[in-house]
């Protein structure tokens, strides 16, 4: 991963040439502003189609094991992207049999031609659609976010960078009660820290009341910058991504015949592994 590559693949992440209307990047949907993710419910593609899924934020996405919102065997940045750029139901950025007329046009443009000679140096016909993915790949995995209030404090043993609340709020995450450390785990508060440990798979993905299917447990990292909230952007705050944990907490602890009932009717919204007290 050189300085050249990484160079050429954010020049990359940002060209509308990649796409099948000329107007559209993967920054179109992973916007820096928001943790380059987007804010708006469900993605767009450059045809105008919905997508089913709400654009993920690339930050720290070096790290992840998996990626996509439901899929456990994309395990690579560069398979994944295949996904954004050839898909045709919806379509995404529109590549699919455009390749080499995109490469050409790119060949064809004096700096772009520079810029893969020296990121690629030694291949005489550097401009390649496999280039143009490791070059993108590369760029993303400089996408690292670290030293927040709370790196400081946990890492740097700097007792101030957190507020009096705001320690409140991380014992509560952390607490057997609220539960929340259980899936949101390890340096980005994903479901992969356990992978790591050796259980590959399914221990990225759970069910947190949202969908009958298991959603891949994503970083709290940026998080205030991530809005809305859920594979289909359910939420628009984290206010209500935090009413929605209460009302599956309210389920498991109350006894009271009208809470049963709730919880009853709530069932397939519970939250699994966590024992009902
Ligand atoms: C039309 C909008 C759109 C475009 C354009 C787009 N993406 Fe995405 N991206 C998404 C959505 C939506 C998801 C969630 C996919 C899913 O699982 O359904 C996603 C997921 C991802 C992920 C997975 C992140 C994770 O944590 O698992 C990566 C990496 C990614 N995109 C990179 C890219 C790159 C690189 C490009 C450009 C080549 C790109 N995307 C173009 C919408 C888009
Ligand atoms: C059983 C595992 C589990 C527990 C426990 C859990 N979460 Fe989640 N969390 C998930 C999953 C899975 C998603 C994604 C669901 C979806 O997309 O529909 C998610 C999504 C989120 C999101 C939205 C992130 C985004 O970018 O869309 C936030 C914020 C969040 N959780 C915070 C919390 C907090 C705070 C707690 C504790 C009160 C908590 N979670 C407890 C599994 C869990």
């Amino acid at each position: 991963m050189s300085g050249a590559k990484v160079a050429l693949g954010e020049r990359l992440f940002f060209e509308r040439r990649l796409s099948v209307s000329g107007q559209y990047s993967c920054a179109s949907c992973h916007e820096p502003a928001h943790s380059f993710a987007q804010d708006r419910p469900v993605a767009i593609g450059a045809t105008g189609e919905a997508l089913p899924h709400n654009a993920m934020a690339l930050v720290n996405v070096a790290y992840n094991i998996s990626f996509g919102w439901m899929r456990p065997r994309v395990r690579s940045l560069e398979a994944q992207m295949l996904e954004p750029m050839l898909n045709e139901h919806p379509v995404e950025l529109g590549l699919k049999g455009r390749e080499a007329a995109v490469c050409a046009q790119l060949a064809a443009d004096r700096a772009y031609a520079d810029d893969f000679a020296a990121a690629f140096p030694g291949d005489p016909a550097p401009v390649t659609f496999e280039h143009v993915v490791k070059a993108i790949a590369s760029f993303e995995r400089t996408l690292v976010s670290g030293g927040s209030p709370f790196d400081r404090y946990v890492f740097g043993g700097e007792h101030e960078a957190l507020s009096g609340q705001a320690k409140q709020g991380m014992a509560l995450f952390f607490s057997r009660r609220a539960g929340c450390s259980g899936c949101h785990s390890g340096f980005n508060f994903s479901g992969n820290w356990r992978d790591a440990q050796g259980e590959t798979g399914p221990a990225s993905f759970a069910r947190n009341g949202t969908s009958a299917r298991p959603m891949r447990v994503p970083t709290l990292r940026n998080v205030a910058l991530t809005a809305p909230y859920m594979h289909d952007g359910r939420f628009a705050s984290l206010t209500a991504v935090l009413d929605h944990y209460s009302s599956l907490g309210a389920c498991r602890s109350a006894s009271a015949t009208r809470a049963v009932l709730r919880c009853r009717a709530q069932r397939a919204a519970r939250v699994p592994g966590q024992p009902h007290r």
